[in-house]
């Protein structure tokens, strides 16, 4: 190694040192999450995962965490006595995991206010619309609800997570156009592809700035 290689991988090790690391909760598909590990390994995405929590032992997400060698816990809430007690089980694994952002990447069900309270302003989920409009309902019911709704354009939002669903402040939108002879599949689509890149970019804005909150308004310094 000549002396510029050693310099940067040094500087490497001390980024990596400092890397901060995120707990990514899923219930199905995880292209989302794979699109976590695509900004990571491209340098667009400055942190690690150190845990996937899926509430569905039988997700494909799951197979992606095992395929980028990142610890998977499976927390299925009807298992639980209550959902306060699953919420609990999610808090301790984040925490173990040293998890200092949580994001919700096609999680399905509502998580407790415990974990809510636990991770104030540092929980993110990502929807595809454009909230407030079609909020509620998983995939693919917000994209079905825009294209009945005949809107022209719709697109997808990562926003914090509060305990009214799908209403906490809004972080990053983007948009996408609707059709005339768009199916639910092929707005799905359209929009997942948008999604890829917005979450990975949404995450990477959070770990690097200063959040302030005036009103609903999210700012980011
Ligand atoms: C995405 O459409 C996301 O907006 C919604 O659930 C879907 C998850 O897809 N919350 P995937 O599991 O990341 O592929």
């Amino acid at each position: 190694m000549n002396t510029a290689e050693s310099e940067a991988a040094s500087q490497d090790i001390t980024h990596n040192a400092d890397i901060p690391t995120i707990g990514v909760l899923v219930s199905g598909r995880g292209s989302n999450l794979e699109a976590i590990f695509d900004a990571i390994a491209r340098g667009a995405l400055h942190a690690r995962v150190g845990i996937v929590i899926s509430s569905n032992p039988n997700a494909p997400a799951l197979g992606i965490a095992a395929a980028h060698e990142v610890p998977a816990r499976v927390i299925v809430p009807k298992d639980y006595a209550s959902r306060a007690e699953a919420g609990m089980a999610i808090i301790a694994a984040l925490r173990a995991a040293g998890a200092v952002l949580v994001v919700l990447a096609g999680y399905k069900p509502i998580l407790d206010g415990c974990v809510v309270g636990a991770y104030p302003m540092r929980i993110i989920n990502i929807h595809p619309s454009l909230l407030p409009a079609f909020a509620g309902g998983m995939a693919p019911r917000p994209q079905a609800d825009a294209l009945a709704a005949g809107v022209k354009i719709s697109g997808c939002t990562v926003h914090f997570v509060t305990e009214a669903v799908d209403e906490g402040p809004i972080i990053a939108q983007a948009p996408v156009p609707v059709y005339d002879d768009d199916t639910v599949e092929r707005l799905s689509a359209r929009i997942l592809d948008v999604e890829h890149r917005l979450l990975p970019q949404a995450i990477e804005r959070i770990l690097y700035s200063t959040v302030r909150l005036e009103g609903r308004r999210v700012i980011l310094i």
